[in-house]
């Protein structure tokens, strides 16, 4: 049950031409208790009735008596605030968690509609660094959230997978190359001639006029060039599938930049139908200096496309093939301008549904301490920074709880876990500054914790059901019984759930989710403190009713993690 838009149906018959919607619109959950459990601030109403805010909050405090649902209304400063009947919030919370289960919190709300998502989209031969980490994580929970949400997401790998770099790659591999080194070393040792290239090339500059030719080739078919550059494709997709493995991220299509090699001259032809394309020193572009913009690059003297060229191009081809309600776009926040300039092309060729692209940016990762760098210094590399991860946690794992099954399969788990979670945890414009033993603190506000809470419930409950002490058989808890403060915080977050999994919606924010785990899995800890469960002086009714809060708070806790990319191991 939605508490707001139930307050605002019992208060609208109240207050003459508002709707109910609008009202539940206004409706707040309280941050402190005191203040009660929902609150409807009576300021706006104030002019429309020709009442101050207190004299609407107080008329409206009137005539709850009897209703089962509400233990108190109090009308102060203009708010009024409703204290729900602990029992009966309690009892609905729950029962609808467990009934709902792995559904809990999901909705229909986005029902025969579809949403893009371009996300990760790493470069061909290139490492995939801790900024395709963050794209990878961040889009992946956002499809994860839209489909929960009743959306189709569609996940697009829009693949670094053309450019002129690769007549600069095949000139260096056919210089330099060597076919057991690329094999072992994949994207590593394309890397490493990739930068011996440009090396060479300050002191042979026709070096560059070779590797321009080549990309020519390429562009004209050339079976050399194209076997050549399939193999560099194919080396390097079964790397970024090893990290997509283990971070279990899918998409519905790996269409890279290549795929709109032969889509772009129409595109370009209804430029020039349109007077958009001017000439500039033989190269071709748009004009955006009236939106304050740098041109968009659309063609080069030499004739060739660019990157502006090809987004531009795949949005079209994306809004005939999936005819998305949005399309949204996770890079790092460097790439804003890119992003503006040609949504602004897409918007200038009489597109209405440019507003429909989003960019979602993120900030900057930088490293606190050791370094975790690949030879060129700079950029951290992804598959070190996950293995690393897992052989840490494995180490804690070790020292903590030795008996453990499964060690490696739950220090994978957490260790994952603790990437992704670190990552997700700020909101996703801040800049990150990666610190190990933040990110596999297993205390502070991190994945492990969250991770932790969740096997601890999970202990409870094995340990109640070897004791015959779970409510199995038996008739229904009775969950009217959870009236504790604690029980009460643990039940307020519960059903903040579906609140939440929203906004993150709304806000293309997987961080609300990730918050939301920390508060739950606090609450969660809190009442595992205050009220005991298993202990021999509980009531067998009361440990009836605990137990079916903590089953409930591993039903929630296992789908938030879910959302964005985390297990939810049972031991840890
Ligand atoms: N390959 C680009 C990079 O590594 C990201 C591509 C993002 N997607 C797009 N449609 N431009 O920076």
């Amino acid at each position: 049950m939605n508490y707001k838009q139930w307050l605002a149906e019992q208060t609208v018959s109240r207050l003459e031409g508002l709707k109910a919607e609008e009202l539940a619109d206004w409706i707040e959950y309280p941050p402190n208790p005191e203040m009660g459990d929902l609150s409807l601030p009576c300021f706006k109403l104030s002019k429309q009735l020709r009442k101050s805010p207190q004299q609407i909050a107080e008329g409206l405090a009137q005539g709850w008596e009897e209703h089962a649902l509400v233990e108190r209304v109090e009308a102060v400063s203009g708010y009024l605030n409703v204290f729900l009947n602990k029992s009966a919030y309690a009892a609905e919370v729950v029962g609808e968690v467990l009934a709902e289960g792995e559904r809990f919190g999901s909705r229909n709300i986005g029902q025969g509609r579809s949403i893009v998502i371009d996300y990760s989209s790493p470069n061909i031969a290139k490492t995939f660094h801790i900024g395709h980490l963050r794209s990878t994580v961040i889009g992946g929970a956002l499809y994860r959230i839209f489909n929960f949400l009743g959306y189709r997401s569609v996940g697009i790998n829009h693949l670094g997978d053309w450019g002129t770099q690769f007549g600069k790659l095949i000139v260096a591999y056919k210089l330099w190359g060597d076919d057991a080194a690329v094999e072992a070393d994949g994207i590593d040792e394309l890397q490493r001639i990739y930068v011996k290239f440009h090396d060479e090339a300050d002191v042979r500059p026709e070096l560059e006029d070779e590797a321009r030719a080549w990309f020519v080739k390429l562009e004209q078919g050339d079976a050399e060039a194209t076997k050549l550059w399939h193999w560099f494709v194919e080396i390097s997709v079964k790397e970024f599938h090893k990290m997509y493995d283990l971070l279990g991220v899918k998409f519905d299509s790996y269409a890279g930049e290549s795929f709109y090699n032969d889509k772009m001259a129409p595109v370009l032809d209804m430029l020039k139908q349109k007077a958009l394309l001017e000439e500039d020193e033989g190269a071709l572009l748009v004009k955006l200096e009236d939106y304050n913009m740098p041109p968009a690059l659309m063609v080069k003297k030499d004739g060739g496309t660019l990157y502006h060229t090809r987004d531009v191009t795949a949005a079209i081809y994306r809004k005939n093939t999936y005819d998305f309600e949005k399309a949204v776009y996770v890079t790092d926040a460097g790439q804003s301008l890119h992003f503006q300039q040609w949504f602004k092309v897409i918007e200038l060729m009489g597109y209405d549904w440019a507003k429909q692209l989003v960019h979602v940016p993120f900030g900057k990762v930088s490293l606190e301490g050791a370094k975790l760098s690949t030879r060129k210094g700079n950029v951290i590399n992804l598959e070190e920074l996950l293995t690393k991860a897992i052989e840490k946690t494995r180490e804690i794992i070790e020292e903590k709880n030795p008996e453990l099954e499964d060690k490696d399969e739950v220090a994978r788990q957490v260790g994952v876990g603790a990437i992704v979670f670190n990552d997700l945890s700020n909101n996703r414009v801040k800049d990150i500054v990666f610190s190990w033993d933040d990110a596999l603190n297993f205390e502070g506000e991190t994945g492990p914790y969250v991770q932790y809470a969740h096997a601890r419930a999970c202990s409870i409950l094995r340990r109640a059901a070897a004791g015959h002490d779970a409510a199995d058989g038996a008739a229904a808890p009775e969950l009217g019984l959870l009236t504790d403060t604690a029980e009460q915080g643990l039940v307020r977050e519960l059903y903040m759930f579906r609140e939440r999994v929203v906004q993150a919606m709304e806000k293309l924010e997987p961080s609300i989710v990730s918050r939301y785990l920390i508060d739950l899995a606090q609450a969660f800890n809190r009442f595992y403190r205050e009220c005991p469960i298993l202990r021999s002086d509980v009531q067998a009714d009361v440990k009836a009713a605990r137990l079916a809060l903590v089953k409930a708070t591993t039903i929630v806790l296992t789908n938030g993690l879910a959302l964005i990319g985390l297990e939810a191991p049972e031991k840890m």
